[in-house]
């Protein structure tokens, strides 16, 4: 803990605190907290620039003395981030050690006079204070005996306290991001005592975040061990052996007498159930509260069906979300991971564009991108990247392609040029890169370019004792995947480069793209519309990103829906192929099939994760199966949104709200919805840049209706499922109806 003291003869008319650390801070003001932010200032590359906050903190300051603090953490800085240990020689303090705090108070007074108050070595500290130990992965230790009264607020005695040292941080930069939150408290309810002293808590809901103790009758020194679960075993207890090397677990010593209560501040745990063990006898004298907590920009999406089931599934992929963004879009939040896997957020990221407004959060992660960018212009598979990008974990296809997928995203749905500009430099250096890499244009990892060459990740080759699905045939040959993923991303260069208004660039980057094109299909692609491997992936990827010429798309299309009959219809894709098989099959009039692999309960689909007790979208597909149990615990999350990028299918083909390319921002939209998998009604809302959108559909016996809310300065073109286009329909409410018998619908028919 930090304080220094300062007199004001008057009271501001404004006063703004802009405060930072190196580790984790919580700013004090005569003795109240400053902001309602948590595990600020967030993670960047600490090396190069640790971000700052601006809080209003006028209403806290008093004529008089005042006193300033803040409470330090270890955090990203100096505590443990995800495979940290096999990097550096240890396992915490990659960054640095040394926790810094860095202030500036910034005071208006009336007569226009300005006057700071800042860090500097006058400061005072202590380390003996009641938090004990923190850190994210393995949880706070909190003794309440070491509570110092009074610390933050004027006329404490800091005689005995240490002196500070000053030091020298790196650049410094306003956040831009929404700051992380306690978004919700939930609370959670006893659900069983599994020994003498310990039970197990259920808040009802796989999050992100961690728990508020509040209880009475506590003897002084007696300690709370509080254990974070994502399921149980079937006995009932906890099952930990996913969390790897993370420790999730926080103590707390009590004071004893009265009430008392705990919250941590400077971990966060990836948990739904909590095992509390040292816990006075008497029930009810305890109140566990669980604590959500992630970044926390607007939500911007509703959906609700006729099918509960549908509902959960949706709700699952949006808790998802909510317990993987923590400043940096993450592929986990329990294990010793939590890493910015940037295949798993490029796939995603139209999900989650539907279902947060991402634009500021996606700025800040675009950022820590470019900066995590290799000298040879590889872009990250993971973002912050401490492991020194230019040796590992770079350029991976469908990885390293989130760098130029997802700024066009931020552009089609946004409207944001800005992006486009910062990140054509980079995009283009990539796709350059790659080329280098591959003059023949077909992607073959020579020289080992990227070791750990993950391609369609978690297919159905991966999935362990299920006798019934093939052993193989699930994965897409990696050349042809990764030369898809490197003729996408140089036709999106080429699209940035068009909209930047660089003709050259569009031209040369377009030229590239065509002849990446040719040479797939002179690869891998016979001439009756036969991919390699003839994998569902294949299928998918090749059409999804407009590969194959025009005239074989429609038998390739057939050829993907062959594809699953192997799967007895459902899917054997993995994280990067599985929404753009779903899409495809909508593209090409195969709604039955999507439907099909949408609505079946058996593994692998989602609603077997939630039917399952899932809250949240698994890792893996076979996470969990009845009769075998846990996949292996060594990789088993079971909140991981990269599954999860289904929603996008859901809600441009359920929903049926489609962004324009053609009209960035939601300037024009297409409303499609496509009745089916036995849906009667489909309400879903998504509040665009521009206002809100609405499609609102119901199928009573053979009769389709169709309400559309079109934000003001927009227009939409609706398209009903008997083929009729209207268009173009403009602000306001819109009613249509048509006949509908079949699921059927083929756009290329109409
Ligand atoms: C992560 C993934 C990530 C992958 C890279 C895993 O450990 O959890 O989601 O994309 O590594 O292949």
């Amino acid at each position: 803990m930090v304080r220094r003291e300062f007199d004001l003869a008057e009271l501001p008319s404004r006063a703004v605190l802009f405060a930072s650390a190196l580790g984790l801070y919580e700013a004090r003001l005569n003795g109240q907290r400053v902001g309602d932010q948590v595990l600020a200032p967030e993670w960047t590359d600490y090396g190069r620039r640790v971000q700052y906050q601006a809080i209003e903190v006028t209403g806290l300051l008093q004529s008089g003395p005042n006193a300033l603090g803040a409470i330090l953490g270890q955090g990203w800085y100096a505590g443990r981030i995800g495979m940290a240990a096999g990097f550096h020689n240890v396992s915490r303090g990659v960054y640095g050690r040394c926790l810094g705090f860095i202030a500036w108070l910034h005071l208006e007074f009336p007569d226009g006079r300005i006057e700071t108050v800042v860090t500097n070595g006058t400061w005072k500290a202590t380390d003996s204070g009641p938090i004990r130990a923190s850190d994210l992965l393995d949880g706070e230790v909190y003794d309440s005996r070491h509570e110092v009264r009074g610390w933050d607020a004027p006329g404490f005695d800091d005689s005995a306290w240490l002196k500070v040292r000053t030091l020298k941080g790196p650049e410094l930069s306003p956040q831009v991001n929404e700051p992380i939150r306690v978004t919700r408290r939930i609370p959670a309810r006893e659900i069983q005592e599994i020994g003498p002293g310990v039970r197990i808590f259920d808040c009802g809901q796989n999050v992100a975040g961690w728990c508020a103790l509040r209880l009475t009758g506590a003897d002084s020194g007696q300690e709370i061990v509080l254990r974070h679960g994502e399921v149980l075993n079937p006995d009932g207890t906890l099952y930990m052996d996913n969390m790897r090397g993370a420790h999730p677990v926080d103590q707390f010593f009590c004071s004893g007498g009265g009430e008392e209560k705990f919250e941590p501040r400077f971990t966060c745990h990836g948990f739904r159930y909590v095992e509390i063990s040292g816990l006075p006898p008497k029930p009810d004298s305890v109140e566990v509260t669980v604590c959500v907590v992630h970044s926390n920009p607007a939500e911007t999406c509703t959906f609700a069906s006729s099918d509960p089931v549908l509902d959960r599934v949706v709700d699952a992929i949006q808790w998802t979300q909510r317990g993987n963004m923590h400043s940096v879009l993450t592929d986990c939040p329990q294990r010793d991971e939590r890493l910015g896997w940037t295949g798993d957020a490029q796939v995603f990221s139209q999900t989650a564009i539907f279902n947060m407004d991402m634009a500021a959060f996606l700025t800040k992660w675009m950022r820590d991108l470019r900066e995590a960018q290799a000298e040879d212009g590889r872009f990250p598979d993971i973002a912050p990247h401490p492991y020194d990008p230019n040796q590992r974990f770079s350029g991976n296809p469908g990885w390293a392609d989130c760098g130029v997928i997802v700024p066009w995203r931020m552009y089609v749905n946004y409207g944001d040029t800005e992006i486009l500009k910062r990140m054509f430099e980079p995009a283009r250096r990539y796709v350059e890169w790659s080329l280098r890499g591959n003059p023949d244009l077909i992607w073959k990892n020579a020289r080992q370019m990227t070791p750990l060459w993950y391609g369609d990740w978690l297919n159905a080759d991966t999935f362990v004792g299920l006798p019934d699905i093939p052993k193989s045939g699930g994965a897409v040959p990696k050349e042809l995947y990764s030369t898809a993923f490197f003729a996408h991303s140089t036709e999106l260069v080429s699209k940035m480069a068009r909209v930047l208004g660089l003709a050259a660039e569009a031209e040369q980057f377009g030229d590239l793209a065509h002849r990446i094109r040719a040479a797939f299909n002179r690869a891998f692609v016979a001439e009756d519309g036969r991919i390699l491997g003839e994998t569902q992936a294949g299928y998918a990827l090749a059409l999804h990103f407009d590969i194959l010429p025009e005239a074989i798309r429609k038998v390739a299309a057939s050829h993907m829906v062959a594809a699953l009959q192997p799967y007895r219809g459902s899917l054997s894709t993995g994280i990067q192929s599985t929404v753009r098989l779903m899409l495809e099959l909508s593209r090409f009039g195969y709604h039955r099939e999507a439907y099909a692999i949408l609505m079946r309960s058996e593994m692998p689909s989602w609603r077997y994760m939630v039917e399952h007790g899932g809250t949240t979208i698994w890792e893996r597909w076979d996470g969990w199966v009845e009769g075998r149990g846990f996949q292996n615990p060594g990789m088993n999350s079971f909140n991981h949104y990269a599954i999860g990028a289904v929603g996008e299918w859901i809600y441009r083909t359920v929903g049926g709200i489609n962004p324009d390319e053609n009209a960035p921002g939601w300037k024009h939209f297409f409303v499609r919805p496509v009745p089916g998998g036995g849906l009667t009604s489909v309400s879903m809302g998504y509040q665009s840049i521009r206002g809100p959108i609405r499609s609102e559909w119901k199928l009573e016996q053979e009769v389709f209706s169709l309400q559309v809310s079109v934000p003001p300065n927009t227009t939409a073109t609706v398209e009903l499922p008997d083929g009729s286009v209207h268009s173009p329909m403009g602000a306001g409410e819109h009613h249509f109806t048509c006949h509908c018998k079949s699921h059927h619908r083929n756009h290329l028919d109409n």
